[in-house]
């Protein structure tokens, strides 16, 4: 039997009170964590999303028929205590914030029954994902879920309340736009109206804010909604937020001085933690040749060093080779990692072979001075004397090789070294390290399209000293563009934009878009950028992947209230579903039969 609350007004939520409260009469609400009789005596623990506080009936104090009625209530029952606060009679609990306190109740009112939950409601749960998310709301009631998403809400008011300070306007931009192939894969909803047609759903609200500043707002930022088709990992969603911004009349150091301001406010408010400014800025080169990887994680050291030089003359013939095709030699130095047995070693191997090599060669220091290694043997003792050096290696120390071209080679040992830390358990999860990487290609070459792709996106701008490439050496020209790195994921990026439309057509063609498909795909940009456009330069963050971090969760599902697994669809609503044929038909759409 459920009972209504008529007449009872919630005074505080559970976790609001303390030793402070004491002798006060207090109503709270929520549901039942658990429940213990001890015959004549139950002790029943209310749980609302500020935290936990424990209810006592006890003979004596309490109305029997009230003892009677606690002892049937069951977990996730939903109710409304009234009573008065006392000093804990029992021991006093350090692990609740309400640890010192108890109510005494004089009223206790059913508001809502449950069913038994398929997992229980618990800090840490070990219920694994699959169920979790078909229960979502109830996964959702779990205290780390409701303190991720409190701490998410936290972070979007104050980002707010700081863009607002400094002069930005919250302005929306279309869900339904123009599908524009460059970059991944759009998702496309099918027009009523036109049947044939499709809108695209955005990528992120890249061109609207570029013309907004075309259109003098001078500052925007939006809170924005992105879809991505693409493959997902474990900071990747196929629909995410970003924290989204433009600014006018600036260049990369105004966009990187408000941005630096955001981030000390949001860790100093939400976290207390100081970040010391102004964060430091690596080259995208340099990024790669210390840690093969644009997002380096700076929290540990292991930098890659370039021994092709040290080995050019041995006779091991995948340095050999490798070195021949034009490609490098680079190792890193586990450090302390010697003694590791050969099938972990293996596995290492393996590890390396899924990201691209087609090998990699090792070297153990052994204690005794002498090497324990896959390719030694080709090289004279002069020459491994030397390459140990060149690697700072000591005894005990293990040294890594890979020989490919760079791009392979960076991967490779990028990758690795991240694993090895993993392993070697060098990452502190309390330890935030920032870092803007600067200069990016402005382009890479695409293999798969046979053309030049733009890194950033096609509006990036590109350093005015390597305009002079953009004909003759394309692959050589750095673009104004940076991304904003912590703990080695890439919270951010942005650039400064192209508003000359003479640069811009060049780009295009760079890019192999013909005058026609640019003015097809982007017209109505070039066209604004015809009526006196400002200078103008941006960024966005991933608000998921921020308060991942900041919530030391390794998932961005573990941020987000209703997220996607990796197939991309809900396991709670079952999306994607299937229409009726009636709805197919209105959109002029007919589904083809799968073979
Ligand atoms: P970019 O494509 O780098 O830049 O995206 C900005 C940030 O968004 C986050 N992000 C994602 N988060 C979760 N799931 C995804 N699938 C996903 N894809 C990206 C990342 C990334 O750094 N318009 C430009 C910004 C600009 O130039 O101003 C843009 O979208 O944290
Ligand atoms: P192989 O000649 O293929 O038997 O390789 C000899 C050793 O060199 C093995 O330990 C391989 O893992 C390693 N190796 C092979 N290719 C590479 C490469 N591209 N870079 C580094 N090590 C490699």
């Amino acid at each position: 039997m459920t009972e209504s609350m008529k007449g009872l007004h919630r005074t505080h939520r559970c976790g609001e009170l303390s030793a402070a409260n004491i002798g006060e009469t207090v109503t709270v609400m929520g549901w039942v964590q658990k429940n213990r009789n001890k015959g004549g005596l139950v002790f029943v623990d209310v749980r609302d999303r500020s935290g936990i506080l424990q209810v006592v009936f006890e003979e004596g104090k309490a109305e029997p028929a009230l003892i009677e009625k606690a002892a049937g209530l069951r977990s996730e029952y939903v109710v409304a205590v009234v009573g008065k606060v006392e000093g804990r009679s029992g021991a006093v609990n350090a692990n609740l914030a309400t640890g010192e306190i108890e109510v005494i109740p004089t009223q206790l009112r059913v508001l809502s029954e449950s069913l038994t939950p398929p997992f229980p409601i618990e800090e840490s749960s070990k219920t694994r994902e699959e169920l979790r998310l078909k229960y979502r709301y109830l996964d959702l009631r779990r205290p780390d879920l409701q303190r991720n998403l409190m701490m998410r809400s936290h972070v979007a008011t104050l980002t707010r309340q700081f863009l607002a300070e400094e002069g930005f306007l919250e302005i929306e931009t279309p869900m339904l736009g123009k599908s524009t192939p460059e970059g991944a894969r759009d998702y496309l909803v099918p027009s009523r109206i036109h049947p044939g047609s499709f809108y695209g759903l955005p990528q992120s609200p890249q061109l609207f804010k570029q013309l907004l500043m075309c259109s003098g707002y001078d500052r925007y930022f939006q809170i924005a909604k992105c879809f991505r088709d693409e493959d997902l990992r474990a900071d990747r969603q196929p629909e995410f937020t970003q924290i989204d911004m433009e600014l006018s009349f600036v260049d990369v150091d105004d966009v990187i001085d408000v941005n630096e301001r955001l981030l000390e406010k949001l860790f100093r408010e939400v976290l207390g933690v100081e970040v010391p400014l102004p964060i430091p800025r690596m080259t995208w080169q340099e990024a790669m040749d210390r840690f093969g990887s644009d997002k380096p994680d700076l929290r540990f050291g292991m930098e890659l060093v370039n021994v092709t030089d040290v080995v050019r003359e041995c006779s091991f013939a995948v340095f050999q080779g490798a070195i021949e095709s034009g490609g490098t030699v680079r190792g890193i130095n586990a450090k302390g990692q010697g003694a590791l047995p050969r099938k972990k070693i293996d596995k290492l191997v393996s590890f390396a072979k899924d990201y691209g090599a087609k090998g990699l060669a090792y070297l153990a220091v052994q204690e005794d001075g002498g090497v324990k290694s896959s390719f030694a043997k080709f090289m004279t003792e002069e020459q491994i004397k030397e390459l140990i050096a060149a690697m700072s290696g000591e005894p005990g120390d293990l040294l890594l090789f890979a020989a490919d071209q760079n791009k392979v080679v960076w991967d490779v040992l990028g990758a690795l070294r991240l694993e090895l830390a993993r392993q070697m358990e060098l990452l502190d999860k309390e330890e935030y390290r920032f870092l803007w990487i600067t200069e990016f290609p402005l382009l890479e070459w695409s293999e798969e399209q046979n053309r030049y792709t733009a890194m950033h996106h096609p509006f990036t701008m590109l350093m005015e000293e390597d305009l002079q490439y953009l004909d003759s050496d394309p692959g050589r020209v750095r673009a104004k563009a940076y991304d904003i790195v912590l703990n080695g994921v890439e919270l951010g990026g942005g650039s400064v934009r192209i508003f000359q439309n003479d640069i811009q057509e060049k780009m295009f063609e760079v890019l192999g878009f013909t005058k026609e498909q640019a003015h097809e795909q982007f017209g109505f940009l070039l066209d604004a950028f015809q009526y006196g456009v400002p200078p103008h330069a941006g960024l966005a963050y991933g608000l998921d992947r921020l308060v991942m971090l900041m919530a030391k969760e390794d998932s961005i599902r573990d941020v987000i209230a209703f997220p996607k697994v990796k197939d991309a669809s809900c396991l709670m609503t079952n999306a994607p579903g299937k229409v009726d044929k009636k709805q197919l038909q209105e959109l002029g759409l007919e589904l083809q039969e799968k073979n």
